[in-house]
């Protein structure tokens, strides 16, 4: 069987979201706290043991080059300065292989999963989204790799959502369970609500067989007009059994607005640093809240 040694993660998307902030700023270079969303997600898939990344851009999606590029001015000023922690830090992110390719229209996930097809060739393949920052003890990825290892089948990662929330996700209809693997009978693409098959949501992370390009070839368009990764990794299951894997560990929403807030929140309050600082402004402002909200 062959090593899963490659990563694809799309960042082409417009971010519509997050506008007027990703009119000329890529969604993926928004920090929490001070790291672009994008260094969490490359730093995921280096600690699960990929050795070759490739980013999939578009257009005004530069910084992101820059990003995981060497820095020598501000290298050099930093080393000058003595200031040798962030030294560390910004070298960190240029430190990773990375390779680059556009999409030239964002015509979907699938479409922009595709694009990368020429760098995968004829190898098992992980692909990571940045709408998700998985914080766990074993990288997200790694788990998925590990059941990818055990059955030489496609692996999809999943997390149970609430009721309200299937329609906002792809969903497994899954036909059988074992712990935590699940058979996938099927998959549908943001069922309207009271349709969902299971509450079984698509959270971001793949690992997946090659045969799936013969399937994103055909660039059939599903949901929203946009030729969808779900469709395909369905279409794939027909083939080839897919397995779902319910991956242990804490997983953000960067995606939207509300996600995004709450996820800094908490990264906050694990940081030694912002803890004390903001659970005491958090006090000040719900004390605020409650007297207008009592008193008037
Ligand atoms: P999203 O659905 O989150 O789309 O795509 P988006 O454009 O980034 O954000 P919104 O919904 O407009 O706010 C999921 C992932 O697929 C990538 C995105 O960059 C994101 O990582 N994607 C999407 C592409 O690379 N190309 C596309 O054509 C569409």
């Amino acid at each position: 069987m062959n090593k899963v040694r490659k990563a694809i993660i799309p960042a082409a998307g417009l971010g519509t979201r997050f506008l007027p902030a990703t009119k000329a700023m890529p969604k993926e270079m928004l920090p929490i706290i001070d790291k672009p969303t994008i260094q969490y997600i490359v730093e995921e898939a280096v600690e699960s043991g990929i050795e070759d990344i490739i980013i999939v851009t578009g257009k005004g999606k530069r910084a992101i080059e820059d990003h995981f590029d060497h820095a020598f001015e501000l290298e050099t000023t930093l080393a000058e300065k003595g200031k040798l922690k962030l030294l560390e830090e910004v070298r960190r992110s240029s430190k990773v292989e990375i390779h680059y390719i556009r999409q030239k229209e964002p015509k979907g996930l699938g479409h922009a999963v595709w694009c990368a097809r020429r760098f995968i060739g004829d190898e098992p393949f992980a692909v990571l989204l940045g709408d998700d920052i998985v914080r766990s003890e074993v990288p997200c990825l790694r788990q998925l790799i590990h059941q990818y290892e055990l059955t030489a089948s496609p692996i999809i990662g999943v997390q149970p959502v609430s009721d309200l929330e299937t329609q906002r996700y792809g969903i497994v209809d899954p036909a059988g369970k074992e712990g935590r693997m699940y058979k996938v009978a099927n998959f549908v693409e943001k069922p309207a609500l009271g349709t969902a098959p299971s509450n079984l949501a698509i959270m971001g992370r793949y690992v997946l067989t090659p045969e799936i390009f013969k399937f994103l070839e055909l660039q059939e368009e599903g949901v929203g007009g946009e030729i969808q990764l779900t469709d395909a990794i369905a279409r794939l299951n027909e083939v080839k059994q897919a397995y779902a894997y319910h991956f242990s560990g804490m997983r953000y929403d960067v995606g939207e607005k509300l996600g995004f807030i709450l996820t800094t929140l908490d990264f906050a309050l694990q940081s030694d640093e912002l803890r004390k600082p903001l659970l005491e402004a958090m006090e000040r402002i719900m004390q605020s809240e409650y007297m207008t909200r009592v008193i008037g």
